[in-house]
């Protein structure tokens, strides 16, 4: 099988992992720190403050940002659900708004017709890796005084008009699930710029402690551990290299899937860095789940994401959200996510695209 998703963990990080280990201080410790200021260096913030999960992050961003019972967050329904239920978790209300169909990311045309009293920030997500439309989102932030948090969970390395995702916004955070573009197997920071939203989420991310059992507010245990950021030590060091060889994969593909009928090439927005978390194409005629089980059958693992919005998940349906984003909609039926990842070889590619010129030539003639 051809993997949709597979970490490359080399001797460098086994031998980091193995010194953590013979140290004897494996909980959050000094490779947190030196993990922290080499992704923070990397990304061009003040600060970056980890955590145990890109969904922890998410959760402390916005819980700095001062989100609270009632207090509408505009993002989009074409996501992750991690995304959205961060703003659950504070007592928020996500409020969905619809997607671009090109980038499927949220579509700053509709975000002024959603803000109402109780907005206080938009989150939006550089989905599959392409940065959101920042310099929208950016000037509507300032004009109603909102914050941003962006979604980095998928775009480490991003670069959106010359700046790098996780720096345009006032946080943002990332991942480090092991199919992200660099792992720490599980694994979130915050990138900021702000003194005070750095110092709240190191205490927020550690049982509100101002210092060792002064509680100042209310945190939890979100850290993460020295054998965690030892990975994470020299997977920084490595995702240029990881991201320039999914941006070389990207290109292979699309040039031979725009030949190919039925089946739609991801588009790239002018002057960004696209790095390709997924490489992620549209199938037509509602033919999106055969072509998945032709691929599948042939050895080439894929995915989709997502397959519904999140408003259409149970939990929303539960909670009473209902939205009309029939782009979101579309794309949930339409999208294929194939393999990218800088592990696979020349020839995994060129089996990639002989599949899915047979499965065009037996599904869409
Ligand atoms: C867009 C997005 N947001 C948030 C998350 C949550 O990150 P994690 O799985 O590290 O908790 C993910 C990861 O899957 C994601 O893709």
């Amino acid at each position: 099988m051809i993997p949709i998703a597979k970490p490359f963990i080399g001797d460098e990080e086994i031998k980091e992992v193995e010194a953590v280990l013979r140290s004897g201080f494996i909980a959050q410790g000094p490779k947190v720190a030196e993990f922290e200021e080499k992704f923070a260096e990397y990304i061009g913030t003040r600060h970056a403050v980890a955590t145990s999960s890109g969904t922890t992050a998410l959760h402390v961003a916005i819980l700095c940002a001062g989100i609270g019972k009632g207090d509408e967050v505009i993002t989009t329904p074409f996501s992750f659900a991690a995304t959205a239920n961060s703003v659950l978790y504070a007592g928020g209300k996500p409020v969905f708004v619809d997607i671009d169909p090109k980038t499927y990311n949220i579509n700053p045309e509709k975000i002024e017709e959603a803000i109402t009293d109780k907005t206080k920030a938009i989150l939006p997500v550089h989905l599959y890796g392409q940065p959101a439309d920042m310099d929208q989102i950016c000037k509507i932030a300032e004009d109603h005084d909102l914050k941003i948090i962006e979604d980095a969970a998928q775009a480490h390395g991003a670069i959106y008009h010359g700046k790098k995702v996780g720096s345009i916004g006032d946080m943002a955070c990332f991942s480090f699930y092991p199919t992200k573009n660099i792992t720490t197997g599980e694994g979130g920071i915050i990138t900021t710029d702000d003194d005070a939203f750095d110092k709240d989420a190191r205490a927020i991310r550690a049982h509100g402690e101002s210092e060792r059992y002064e509680h100042v507010t209310l945190g939890y245990n979100f850290r993460m551990t020295d054998i965690a950021a030892a990975i994470g030590v020299v997977q920084i060091k490595r995702l240029e290299e990881f991201n320039e060889k999914r941006i070389e994969n990207a290109e292979y593909l699309t040039e031979h899937i725009n030949s190919i009928e039925g089946i739609e090439s991801p588009y790239v927005a002018e002057n960004v860095r696209h790095v390709f978390h997924q490489y992620t194409v549209r199938v037509e005629n509602g033919k999106r789940d055969e072509l998945k089980e032709f691929l599948n059958n042939e050895g080439i693992g894929t995915g989709v994401h997502y397959p519904r919005t999140i408003y259409n998940q149970k939990l929303y349906e539960d909670l009473g959200y209902t939205a009309d984003c029939p782009e979101a909609e579309k794309a949930a039926a339409e999208v294929l996510s194939l393999p990218v990842n800088p592990t696979l070889t020349a020839e995994d590619f060129g089996k990639i695209v002989s599949v899915l010129q047979d499965a065009s030539d037996k599904i869409f003639k």
